[in-house]
């Protein structure tokens, strides 16, 4: 922003960083405060994912389409009546509600790929006019775990099928309503949304230590077994 004087480039970024005051028009104001704006701190929320109704390609970029959801009466109201008829609404006839915000899409790699896969164009670098930024997506479907590369040199004993299979580890969750039974054992359960992996730099930051020993945890939990395995397989091979 400094450097081009305007929030063109930073609009880039948004598209997968701040999808919230990106789509609502906030962030077009050339004065956006970045810090104090009330939309500025959202983050990826959950109707960010939830309302993306079509992976447009696979080429990352944040090629998403995302729709204002359609949404049951009152869903907006700070009357508290209302706000709670709308609320038994939702529980009284969820299939709605379930339609407009959990697609078979949201199962896909594909999905997961248009924010997990960056090139950077000519007018952000000023050096070539296509550099890769980082990818996801595309490690994913050249690994050996996704089932989809013969050249790897090791497989796990099952494919991995999408990413939420490691990323959203089913989690007992038996009061939300958002739960299902999902596995064999008959117990409701939903799937991770802390989506785990390696970085504990934004929540050691945040000084949260419990959310730190859990991304720690992840490397070793069942979920990550196929990798585990497989890494286990390699090293056993080697020698
Ligand atoms: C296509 C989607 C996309 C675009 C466009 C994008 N990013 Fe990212 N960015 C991501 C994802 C996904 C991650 C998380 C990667 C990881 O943790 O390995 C990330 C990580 C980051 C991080 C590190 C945060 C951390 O948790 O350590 C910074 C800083 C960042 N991006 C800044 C930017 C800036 C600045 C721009 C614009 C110039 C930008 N990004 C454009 C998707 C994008
Ligand atoms: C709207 C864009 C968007 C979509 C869609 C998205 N992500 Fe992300 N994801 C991000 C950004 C941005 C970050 C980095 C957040 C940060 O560090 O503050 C991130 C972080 C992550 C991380 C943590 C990385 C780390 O270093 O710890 C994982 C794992 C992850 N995403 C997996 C997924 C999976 C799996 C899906 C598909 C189900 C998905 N994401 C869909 C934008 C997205
Ligand atoms: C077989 C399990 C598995 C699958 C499938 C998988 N991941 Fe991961 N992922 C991991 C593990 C394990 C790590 C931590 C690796 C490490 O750094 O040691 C990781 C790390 C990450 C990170 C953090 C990388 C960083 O630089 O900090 C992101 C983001 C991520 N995965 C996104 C995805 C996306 C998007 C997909 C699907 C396209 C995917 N993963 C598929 C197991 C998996
Ligand atoms: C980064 C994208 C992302 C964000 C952000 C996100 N979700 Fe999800 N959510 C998913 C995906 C993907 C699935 C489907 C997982 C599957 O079936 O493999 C899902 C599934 C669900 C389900 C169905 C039950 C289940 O566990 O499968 C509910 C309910 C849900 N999400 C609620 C929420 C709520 C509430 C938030 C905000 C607090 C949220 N989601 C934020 C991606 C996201």
């Amino acid at each position: 922003m400094k450097r081009d004087g305007n929030v063109k480039a930073a609009r880039w970024c948004a598209g997968c960083h701040d999808v919230v005051p990106f789509f609502s028009g906030a962030f077009d104001d050339p004065n956006f405060d970045d810090v104090n704006h009330p939309t500025a701190q959202a983050g990826i929320t959950c109707t960010t994912c939830h309302a993306i109704t079509h992976v447009n390609t696979t080429r990352g970029n944040a090629d998403y389409t995302i729709e204002e959801p359609i949404h049951y009466p009152f869903a907006f109201s700070t009357n508290k009546l209302l706000a709670f008829l709308n609320e038994t609404m939702v529980k009284a006839k969820p299939e709605f509600h379930k339609k407009t915000f959990l697609k078979p899409l949201h199962k896909s790699a594909e999905f997961c790929s248009t924010c997990h896969k960056v090139s950077i164009p000519y007018e952000l670098n000023h050096y070539k006019e296509f550099l890769r930024g980082q990818n996801h997506y595309d490690t994913y479907l050249l690994s050996g775990v996704s089932g989809h590369n013969a050249r790897s040199f090791y497989y796990p004993p099952v494919a991995q099928l999408n990413c939420n299979g490691c990323h959203m580890p089913l989690q007992v969750a038996k009061n939300d309503f958002g739960a299902q039974i999902f596995d064999t054992n008959n117990i409701r359960k939903v799937h991770d949304h802390l989506f785990p992996a390696a970085n504990t730099g934004i929540a050691h930051l945040r000084g949260e230590p419990d959310i730190v020993k859990r991304h720690a945890e992840f490397l070793t939990a069942p979920s990550a077994s196929t990798f585990s395995e497989s890494r286990k397989a390699v090293e056993s091979n080697s020698h």
